[in-house]
């Protein structure tokens, strides 16, 4: 299935989305896509198969995310700990991701032509050469864009986020390319995988679990968080829907918390700069790379 649908809304869900628009609408959703081996157990089918429809379900999400005017989304496709699965199911799951990338690839004039920025954040260097490449031409092929972004989270954890960007700080400190005061909350939020985007207003967990699994541990500290039980693959419009509502009730509260946060110093902001753009440079080195 490709990345970018076509709207198919019933008359009822056109109705039902102009009416939830009248509220506050969230402007960055995150997704822990949780559930798609117990749907392929569930369903008598292989696990394989449960995510590819986990990954059915992700297209069709996008699609009602545009439809309700959210521009940013975050999705959780594979973790740092789910190297740990058994080799079969990894490498299957590394075969989709070489599919879906290359099919994304494939979808260029749909990218250009809807504005979709695609962002990849992980720990790239943990993934089969052959695939960080893929990643890489499909983030620099629509880095330009700017109408909706779709961050995937892949071979990522807070951690490993939080680790790297401690890291990059402290070289800055060590070159002496910032000095101690220059370290503050918004350096660092900066220096994260998701330094270029805000942070979620709703993060939504399916299949039961509550728990956040590592994921945007630091981005999630003012969101509102929504946990249903239904399985990824049958996440429907209306549980996306509710999800909706729910923030709708939070956010009298959860604006309220968050704060404009202190300006960061020039050499900060420079700083940032530079860190961005030598990760794009490390991707372009990636992309020109012949495997
Ligand atoms: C969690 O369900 C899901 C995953 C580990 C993989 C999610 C991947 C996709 C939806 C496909 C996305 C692919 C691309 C290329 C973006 P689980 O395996 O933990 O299921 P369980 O909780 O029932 O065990
Ligand atoms: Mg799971």
């Amino acid at each position: 299935m490709s990345w970018i649908r076509e709207s198919s809304l019933s008359w009822l869900q056109s109705f039902c989305i102009k009416v939830i628009k009248c509220g506050p609408m969230p402007k960055h959703i995150a997704f822990i896509m949780d559930g798609n081996r117990r749907f392929a157990q569930k369903n008598h089918i292989k696990k394989i198969d449960g995510h590819t429809k986990g990954f059915d379900k992700l297209a069709e999400t996008l699609q009602w995310c545009l439809d309700l005017g959210v521009p940013e989304v975050t999705v959780y496709a594979f973790s740092i700990e789910n190297f740990k699965r058994s080799a079969e199911e990894v490498d299957a799951l590394m075969q989709l991701a070489r599919e879906k990338f290359q099919r994304l690839l494939s979808e260029k004039d749909k990218l250009m032509e809807h504005g979709v920025c695609i962002r990849v954040i992980g720990n790239l260097s943990l993934l089969p050469p052959d695939v960080h490449k893929l990643i890489a031409d499909a983030v620099i092929m629509t880095r330009d864009n700017s109408k909706a972004f779709l961050n995937v989270a892949f071979s990522y954890t807070a951690r490993d986020e939080i680790t790297a960007a401690v890291r990059t700080v402290a070289s800055g400190v060590g070159s002496k390319a910032l000095s101690l005061d220059d370290v503050d909350e918004a350096l660092i939020s900066g220096c994260l995988y998701t330094g270029c985007s805000p942070d979620p207003d709703l993060l939504i967990r399916t299949s039961g679990e509550v728990r956040f699994s590592d994921f945007l541990l630091w981005q999630i500290c003012c969101s509102c968080i929504y946990f249903t039980d239904v399985l990824w693959p049958d996440f429907s419009f209306w549980h996306m829907l509710a999800a909706v509502l729910y923030y709708q009730r939070c956010h009298a509260q959860l604006s309220g918390l968050v704060g404009a946060g202190r300006p960061c110093s020039p050499r900060a902001v420079l700083f940032r700069e530079h860190v961005r753009g030598e990760r794009v440079s490390a991707l372009e080195e990636v992309s020109r790379a012949s495997l």
